[in-house]
């Protein structure tokens, strides 16, 4: 199979929509902070002939697939290895000052879920390892395995919303004494037998929150996305945009607080009138999160949880207008 065929791109046409007013002039620079399969990519690359692309992702063999599938786009696009957070200094490397547009496409991609070696997914048998990038430092068996009980039960909660966190992390602990985690079948087991049978018959699999939460803490995503998010609309030019796709309440939090943010003023209610250079410098357009159709998730089943969020830049900051 290759990338077109492995990946659907999710909310495809809203994508485009949201960005497109500020990709519609020569030279426009999009930035595709996570690359994928270049599904979302090679749409932009059709529809704005005169763009250039950047895109970038911290899993190599993404990166690789992508790049043989924007193959015949090779002179606009530039491919990044790097972390999303990394891109003040991948601009600034490529010497690009301003970028017009920039799109979050947040979480796993299909490609990683449906290689069984990489053990993201709870459904088949594999090393528990869940790396986005498989050089960093910390695989989800180095923490199950050495977290303490206390630690493991925050994570399963926070970062996967799972009521019987305490529960599993106390088997965890237990189990791994009698012989350390290295696969997840074991882990996926223990979880569904920690879970009282009542619960098991609603929420979809019940390993799947916890995988979700090991994921989430491995790769340090929502630290990452909380540094990334100011720096990209740092980095946009006046009227540029940027779309944020979240599949996870806590990263829709995030996008949400760091867009509201950018649409008040930074002084006091009480002051008659706004300074020069403290006004707003972010216009929302998007009406809360929106979300796919009914039809989108009937077809595609993982756009099930997307929420999008969009903002357009509408103060270059430190401009004294
Ligand atoms: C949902 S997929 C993107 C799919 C893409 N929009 C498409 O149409 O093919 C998310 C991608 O972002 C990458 N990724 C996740 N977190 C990242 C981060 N912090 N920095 C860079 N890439 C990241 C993942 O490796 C994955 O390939």
């Amino acid at each position: 199979m290759n990338a077109a065929e492995r990946h659907v791109p999710v909310m495809l046409e809203r994508v485009v929509a949201l960005l497109a007013p500020a990709l519609a002039h020569p030279g426009a620079v999009l930035v595709d902070a996570t690359l994928g399969l270049g599904g979302h990519s090679e749409a932009f690359l059709r529809q704005f002939p005169e763009a250039r692309l950047i895109g970038l992702d911290r899993d190599p063999e993404a990166l690789r697939l992508a790049g043989e599938r924007l193959t015949p786009y090779q002179e606009r696009i530039t491919l990044v290895h790097a972390v999303y957070d990394e891109l003040p200094r991948v601009l600034d490397d490529l010497d690009v000052p301003e970028i017009d547009g920039i799109l979050f496409d947040l979480g796993v991609s299909s490609m990683q879920l449906d290689e069984a070696e990489r053990g993201f997914a709870y459904a088949q048998d594999a090393p528990l390892d869940m790396r986005m990038d498989s050089t960093g430092p910390t695989t989800a068996a180095d923490i199950v395995n050495t977290y303490s009980a206390a630690d493991l039960a925050r994570i399963l909660y926070q970062y996967g919303e799972e009521k019987f966190a305490r529960r599993i992390a106390d088997r965890i602990v237990r189990e791994r004494e009698i012989e350390p985690f290295t696969t997840s079948a074991r882990l996926s087991e223990l979880v569904r037998n920690a879970i009282p049978q009542a619960a098991r018959r609603t929420g979809g699999h019940p390993a799947k929150r916890t995988f979700q939460a090991l994921r989430i803490e491995v790769n340090g995503e929502l630290d990452v996305l909380r540094r990334a998010l100011p720096a990209a609309i740092e980095a946009l030019a006046l009227h540029g945009r940027i779309v944020v796709m979240s599949y996870h309440s806590l990263e829709d939090r995030i996008t949400k607080q760091t867009l509201a943010a950018g649409t008040k003023t930074d002084v006091p209610d009480d002051l008659p009138v706004i300074p020069a250079g403290h006004e707003p410098y972010l216009r929302l357009l998007t009406r809360g999160a929106e979300r796919p159709t009914e039809e989108e998730t009937a077809a595609n089943p993982r756009a099930a949880s997307a929420r999008v969020r969009a903002a357009e830049r509408v103060r270059t900051k430190g401009l004294v207008a």
